[in-house]
């Protein structure tokens, strides 16, 4: 399998530099890589997830979860997400603290799954480095030692740059499509503008197009919340959503 050539791939250390952002699940860190014989350094985002604190029905259902009886007819368990036994299906089912910690374990396993499929698809995303699948992805870190990759609504990028941000988020949402994934929460929050490049990251929401009953509806929610966004700073192309789901399904 492929891996990007900047990954030390040998033995290294790890350093934790610091928190750099506290988001609704997860909190990102910054780590240093650096190969043994101190020759090579890289950083990297390990975006840690809190325990899920899952309270009500709709968020379980959103996470691709119904109760016990009920789940042998549901979207996850059909795409294969989940527990399978009879024991973690009840514990979700009853939100137990195992259950709480299964659920956030899918969670984990899903967002690196999807950015490997989407990174092997050729969309720009952040690359997965590993995960424990329980409660860490760690991932290609967008930024350098100055700080972070702005998040596309804070990125102030000019005229040009906005029409060059447009037609590479157009590409990626075509790529992310035609290897079969919904992201599901797109929107400028969730893309990141680094080296004149947009960047797609945060995909635990992600969804098979063809599998999920939805998947076709959050898709075109996809489409319509970025070419608000875009068409509000005057890009061309992005006033007619309709347009850019047939390009994008095209
Ligand atoms: N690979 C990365 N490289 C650089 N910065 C990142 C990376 N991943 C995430 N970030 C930063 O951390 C923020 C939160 O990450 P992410 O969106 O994945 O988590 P979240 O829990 O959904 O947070 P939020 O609630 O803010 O959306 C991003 O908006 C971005 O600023
Ligand atoms: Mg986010």
């Amino acid at each position: 399998m492929p891996r990007p050539d900047w990954l030390i791939a040998d033995d290294y250390v790890d350093t934790e530099l610091g928190t750099l952002k506290t988001g609704k699940e997860a909190e990102i860190r910054v780590l240093e890589r650096t190969s043994l014989d101190g020759a090579r350094r890289h950083l990297l985002a390990d975006k840690r997830y809190r325990p899920k604190t899952v309270s009500h029905k709709g968020e379980l259902e959103a996470l691709g979860f119904t109760t016990a009886a009920t789940f042998r007819n549901d979207v996850g368990y059909r795409e294969g997400r989940g527990p399978r036994d009879s024991r973690g299906r009840r514990a979700v089912a009853n939100m137990s603290r195992y259950g709480r910690q299964l659920v956030r374990a899918d969670w984990v396993g899903h967002e690196h799954d999807v950015l490997l499929a989407l990174w092997e698809a050729g969309v720009p995303v952040p690359y997965p480095v590993g995960t424990d699948r329980q409660t860490s992805v760690v991932q290609q870190y967008l930024g350098d030692d100055d700080g972070a990759a702005p998040r596309l609504a804070q990125a102030r990028l000019g005229p040009s740059q906005l029409a060059a941000a447009w037609d590479q988020l157009v590409d990626a949402v075509r790529t992310t499509t035609r290897a079969g994934w919904v992201h599901a929460d797109l929107s400028a929050y969730n893309l990141l503008w680094w080296e004149e490049q947009v960047w797609v990251i945060d995909v635990p929401q992600a969804v098979d197009l063809h599998a999920a009953t939805n998947g076709y509806e959050l898709l075109h929610r996809d489409v319509v919340n970025v070419c608000r966004w875009f068409a509000s700073r005057g890009v061309d192309g992005a006033e007619d959503p309709d347009a850019v789901l047939g390009t994008v399904l095209g």
